[in-house]
């Protein structure tokens, strides 16, 4: 039994990164900078999927045009997939079991890796990797070890690495008196509860605390945190198998909680249950009507853009925990990989050496604010200027705690989703939800067994 296997995965690197000062550079980002010297004669055109928050995809669309000048034979044609994960997935889906040849190449969630690698969908990457000589010691090799290599191949590289963090007004938390961000839900909710109260008189669309609590991907990554820093947790691996564990004492009382931030506490919109993604989520907190946001990183960049109206006035912490346990964030973040039926394999990896660049990792950091998938990077002083929490909040992503890594994790997370989400609408007690959650998820895992 892995009780705490979650908890481990992204540390140990940081760790190891950070204690042998190994970051900047070095031989290891030679290899994936300068092109391949076949790279000038590849000829072609690729199409690459792509979603997530409208100023990302538009990021992208500058990626491409560089590369395309780097490789003046390729042209990579952007397939622009939704914001929402699960959507992102079906589309891909759809795609990889009809055998299509297209997309060439698309970005994964850590969360539906390992669906894609069971279904035979991608190719391996080990090939292109050997030819080229091609360095994996510059990745998280927590992050390869647990999503990317699988029965002994590599299926896909890291791009960005996500984790759930506390977003919090500074000037708010100054005006009401107080000096530093919640460490304990308690003290959230107490701190969200005068905030609001106060703000609301000239503000009748503040709130205290947003979060993802629509029925969607979303919402399993902040029922995580809640279960994990109150001691709980979903499930845990035995003999190689996954073992749920959803209606613990621990979790119904993270999960009740979650209600009570609606239902009783009413620091949270009843819009959370219905609407809120991360993107809502972000534009409220944005537009200056909530004292705290769960969001991941990228959510740091828009903050503090030109335009954005809480600009310089936004703090950033790990996310609060129950008394006498710790902190927890989701470990999030996307990865890229290559369709198994695609034509053009060879221009498609030329394409993932260049997203996965010293450069381009670099420029993802400070333009997007994410963290980059490749571990070199972590020590540039233009990126810690952009995203000073990279370093402030290490612990953060070092503890970052995945989902569990299953075949079938789509389909378990469609369970969770629908009955946490019900449990938040009071359609039903986190009790008889999570038992209920439990149930479908005992005869899904008998499924795969
Ligand atoms: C972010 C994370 C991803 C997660 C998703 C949920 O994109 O990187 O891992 O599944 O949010 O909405």
């Amino acid at each position: 039994m892995r009780k705490g296997f979650a908890v481990l995965v992204i540390g140990v690197v940081v760790m190891a990164i950070v204690a042998s000062g190994c970051i900047g550079g070095g031989g290891g980002s030679q290899t994936s900078t300068s092109p391949t010297p076949t790279s000038t004669k590849l000829q072609g055109k690729i199409v690459f999927a792509v979603g997530g928050a409208p100023n990302e995809i538009e990021y992208w669309k500058t990626v491409i045009s560089t590369f395309e000048k780097e490789h003046p034979g390729v042209t990579v044609q952007l397939e622009r997939q939704s914001t929402d994960t699960g959507q992102r997935r079906l589309e891909l889906v759809n795609a990889l079991r009809a055998k299509s040849s297209t997309p060439d190449v698309f970005l994964m969630d850590v969360a539906w890796l390992g669906q894609f690698i069971a279904s035979g969908w991608l190719q391996p990457l080990d090939p292109y990797v050997q030819k080229d000589h091609y360095d994996l010691s510059v990745f998280f090799q927590s992050v390869l070890n647990l999503a990317d290599k699988q029965n002994g191949k590599l299926w896909a590289l890291p791009v960005y690495i996500d984790a759930g963090l506390l977003y919090y007004r500074k000037d708010l938390l100054k005006k009401y008196g107080y000096s530093k961000p919640p460490e304990t839900w308690e003290q959230l909710v107490q701190m969200a509860q005068k905030i609001q109260q106060g703000e609301r008189k000239s503000n009748p669309n503040f709130w205290g605390f947003v979060w993802q609590g629509k029925q969607y991907e979303g919402l399993v990554c902040d029922f995580v945190e809640y279960v994990y820093s109150n001691g709980g947790e979903l499930g845990y691996f035995k003999n190689g198998k996954w073992v749920p564990t959803l209606n613990k004492p621990a979790n119904v009382q993270a999960l009740q909680f979650m209600v009570d931030l609606i239902h009783k506490y009413k620091i949270s919109p009843p819009s959370t249950y219905t609407d809120m993604t991360e993107e809502p989520v972000r534009i409220m907190f944005q537009q200056g009507n909530a004292a705290f946001e769960r969001n991941w990183p990228y959510a740091w960049a828009l903050h503090n853009a030109n335009n954005s109206p809480v600009r310089g006035k936004v703090g950033i912490a790990p996310l609060p925990h129950f008394p006498g346990h710790k902190s927890a964030a989701t470990l999030g973040g996307w990865h890229i990989g290559i369709n198994r039926y695609s034509k053009h394999k060879e221009l498609a990896w030329a394409f993932i050496k260049f997203v996965e660049s010293y450069q381009e990792q670099k420029n993802f950091a400070i333009h997007l604010g994410w963290n980059p998938g490749r571990t070199d990077v972590y020590n540039d002083p233009d990126v810690l200027k952009a995203a000073p929490y990279l370093k402030s909040l290490r612990a953060v992503f070092e503890n970052a705690v995945p989902r569990p890594v299953v075949p079938y994790y789509p389909q378990l997370s469609q369970i969770i989703q629908k009955y946490v989400n019900a449990a938040l609408a009071g359609d039903m007690s986190p009790q008889e939800a999570l038992n209920k959650a439990q149930s479908e998820a005992e005869a899904l895992v008998k499924q795969y067994s």
